[in-house]
């Protein structure tokens, strides 16, 4: 698996498909990617909103990947 955190953005994950669980809520999303908010403002977290751009949210862009 591969993050990449966006300078002053989201995190973007790479897949085919999701399993999402939140609370009691679980879904399955057939996506090729997903943005996951980092800054804390989006509102449909997990997910990026755009909320970023707004509140003018700083960080560096950066890689984690997870090795087998
Ligand atoms: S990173 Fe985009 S709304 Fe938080």
């Amino acid at each position: 698996m591969r993050l990449e955190f966006l300078e002053n953005g989201p995190i973007r994950v790479e897949g085919a498909r999701f399993r999402l669980k939140v609370g009691e809520k679980e879904e399955v999303l057939e996506r090729p990617r997903v943005f996951l908010c980092r800054c804390g403002g989006s509102a449909n977290k997990p997910f990026c909103d755009g909320t970023h751009k707004r509140i003018g949210f700083q960080a560096p862009g950066g890689v984690l990947e997870v090795e087998d």
